[in-house]
């Protein structure tokens, strides 16, 4: 197919949303390479995420998140899947915007709290003592989370409705919307 006019393509999304499922098959689609920013952050640091989180607090991560997207922002032919909070600043949004086409794959909250109640790798959705919370307990956190957060995602150049967890469908609904940006 024709090479988008931007050959950066990043997909953003709350946890949950697919990011990491899609973005390997959809850099296959386009023949792009792929990256995934929190595991980039586990290669420099050494370090789980979930272990950066509890030793090391979210600003370092922020910190060690921002260096990497800078980086990762200067590739060229790459999809880039991004930590669920990743865009969900200004500065990391404007840097993304300005250096590719980004992709938020938008999920109702129910499907998360469905994708993501037995999870036990998302820093975010524990309690500050480190525990899982109960379903009451995570659906308010995502539920607050998600409109926090939604003022960003929405900012992205093309939405994709991902609620059915079909990837194929996914992956052809974002190749479409790419079209528009071809040369
Ligand atoms: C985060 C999402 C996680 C990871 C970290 C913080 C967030 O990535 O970057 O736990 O702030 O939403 P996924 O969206 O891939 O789960």
């Amino acid at each position: 197919m024709d090479v988008p006019k931007k050959h950066l393509i990043y997909l953003t999304g709350f946890m949950g949303s697919g990011k990491s499922t899609i973005a390997p098959i959809l850099a296959n689609t386009l023949g792009y390479a792929h990256v995934d920013v929190d595991e980039e952050i586990e290669r420099l640091t050494g370090k789980q995420i979930s272990d950066i989180f509890s030793e090391l607090g979210e600003e370092y991560f922020r910190e060690v998140e921002y260096t990497i997207l800078r980086e990762l922002s200067l590739k060229d032919g790459c999809v880039i899947s991004l930590g669920g909070g990743t865009v969900t600043n200004e500065p990391n949004l404007q840097l993304v915007k300005s250096s590719g086409i980004l992709i938020y794959l938008k999920v109702d909250s129910e499907q998360i709290i469905h994708r993501l109640k037995y999870k036990t790798d998302r820093p975010l959705l524990k309690s500050n003592s480190g525990i899982m919370l109960d379903e009451e307990e995570l659906r308010s956190r995502i539920i607050i989370l998600l409109e926090k957060r939604e003022r960003f995602y929405s900012q992205a150049d093309i939405t994709v409705m991902s609620d059915d967890l079909r990837v194929g469908v996914t992956v052809d609904k974002i190749v479409d919307g790419l079209r528009k940006f071809d040369r």
